[in-house]
């Protein structure tokens, strides 16, 4: 999913398909601030360390493999899209990308909102306090008791998603005697890609009702005869980890045109547009990441002129930033165990967690940065795959790296930029425990989710 090269680089003439790579241009040592959360650091010895504390002591605290999650860069990110969009527009963090209890209270705090797609992450955002009013629901397929749920929790809006959600959600918050708060998710037919978008291909999928062919615009005529909602704008999400902001020109363009419509069919100018998530991070130095405040300028100055051109008053804006949020300000902390060199080929690094907490290189081909951190090294590099324990050959953390030769078992190695979809679709396959999430910041570490344990395992076993 990220757009990175495979590195170019090489190594040992004996475990380099020849002409296949060249040498690493920086000294592996280095750390690229770009992948690597904001108080990272080496210490004099060269040790890593993330809010003033060493990945050695965290270890030894912690355990590995662990996800370090550097709590004041989570709330800096926070409030760089907060202030990026500024006060009339809502910025909704995408739980999916990595939710939690302490997550939701930082949210909180930095005046962000929160999007919620199932029951239990709407559990968790009102458990850990977030007002009802600040979250938004979204799914293809909420069932009945989900809505229920979150119509009588209050929640600030409901993304619909299908003509019978319509119907369906119509009629709960009738039988439960209030309106609900709704948005009608669009597909703008955009497909964005990793860096680039190609128009009019993105119909065959699961999520929301075209617009092609006048469907979306049906559904807005449904929605608002229906006396259970109060429809209070268009929804589009075209994708993730996407670069180039052409993608949501187009699609804030087309939802735009249907409030248009809207307004000379209906004599309503639906007040709000949520232009989605999807904005890339950096996974390696070859990414090359939006700030905030360029999304913010890109897509306010779009809407405006479509609006303008229009004749429509600029409707209230909302994005739902996940990875870009979360993504960067966490590393995934391995410990090395076996170290196999394939002659002609490459080094399998093992390390003691894989594809249980990390399914995204399996899953997507993700590529991934990688950092020997429990100390320095001046030995040469050595072409790396890094793998899990996992039965699987497939179960690749990061495929195409450089570590220095001297690895050793017992080394500390980490995986940056692993805050998003990592923890959130761990699993436990071949009975892995999944791993902990310590919120690192201003020299303190604590366990925000604690590791499982075998006795969690053998809890849910009741045959
Ligand atoms: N809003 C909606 C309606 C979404 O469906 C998503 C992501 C987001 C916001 C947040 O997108 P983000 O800003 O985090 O890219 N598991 C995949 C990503 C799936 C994203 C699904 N929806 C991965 O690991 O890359």
């Amino acid at each position: 999913m990220s757009r990175s090269a495979h590195p170019a680089g090489p190594r040992h003439a004996d475990v380099l398909p020849e002409g296949h790579y060249t040498a690493p241009a920086t000294d592996l040592n280095e750390l690229d601030a770009k992948v690597w959360s904001r108080t990272v650091t080496r210490d004099a010895d060269g040790a890593l360390t993330v809010g003033g504390i060493e990945v050695a002591r965290l270890a030894e605290e912690f355990g590995t493999p662990a996800y370090f999650l550097d709590e004041s860069d989570f709330r800096a990110r926070c409030r760089a899209w907060a202030d990026a969009f500024g006060a009339d527009a809502d910025v909704f963090y995408a739980g999916k990308a990595f939710l939690s209890r302490a997550v939701v209270r930082w949210l909180k705090e930095e005046g962000l909102n929160l999007d919620v797609c199932s029951g239990g992450e709407l559990a968790t955002a009102l458990d850990a306090g977030m007002p009802a009013e600040r979250i938004a629901f979204h799914g293809n397929n909420k069932t009945v008791a989900e809505i229920e749920r979150a119509i009588e929790a209050g929640v600030g809006r409901i993304v619909l998603d299908s003509f019978q959600e319509i119907a369906r959600v119509s009629h709960i918050a009738q039988r439960l005697g209030t309106r609900q708060r709704v948005q009608i998710r669009v597909t703008v037919g955009v497909e964005a890609h990793t860096h680039e978008f190609i128009a009019t291909a993105h119909e065959d999928q699961k999520f929301g009702i075209a617009l092609a062919d006048g469907q979306a615009a049906e559904a807005v005529r449904r929605a608002l005869t229906m006396d259970g909602l109060e429809l209070i704008g268009i929804h589009s999400h075209i994708g993730s980890q996407i670069f180039d902001m052409a993608g949501f020109e187009v699609s804030a363009r087309r939802v735009v045109q249907l409030l248009a419509e809207v307004r000379d069919e209906h004599g309503v100018e639906l007040p709000e547009i949520d232009l989605g998530g999807g904005l890339g991070i950096a996974y390696t130095s070859e990414d090359d990441p939006r700030e905030p405040h360029e999304i913010a300028k890109a897509l306010g100055d779009i809407v405006t002129r479509e609006c303008e051109s229009a004749g429509l008053r600029t409707p209230r804006i909302s994005v739902e930033p996940g990875r870009a949020i979360v993504g960067p300000t966490a590393f995934t902390l391995y410990e090395v165990g076996t170290i196999k060199p394939l002659d002609g080929l490459r080094t399998y690094v093992s390390v003691d967690g894989g594809m249980s907490d990390n399914i995204r290189t399996a899953l997507y081909d993700a590529e991934y940065s990688v950092a020997l951190v429990s100390r320095s090294s001046d030995a040469a590099p050595m072409l790396v795959r890094v793998v899990g324990k996992h039965c699987e050959s497939g179960d690749i953390v990061v495929k195409d790296a450089f570590l220095p030769s001297d690895l050793a078992p017992g080394d500390l190695i980490a995986v940056p930029a692993t805050g998003a979809y990592c923890r959130s679709m761990a699993s436990n396959y071949n009975h892995a425990l999944r791993p902990p999430v310590v919120a690192v910041r201003d020299g303190r570490a604590r366990v925000i989710v604690r590791r499982e344990t075998e006795e969690d395992l053998l809890r849910l076993d009741v045959g």
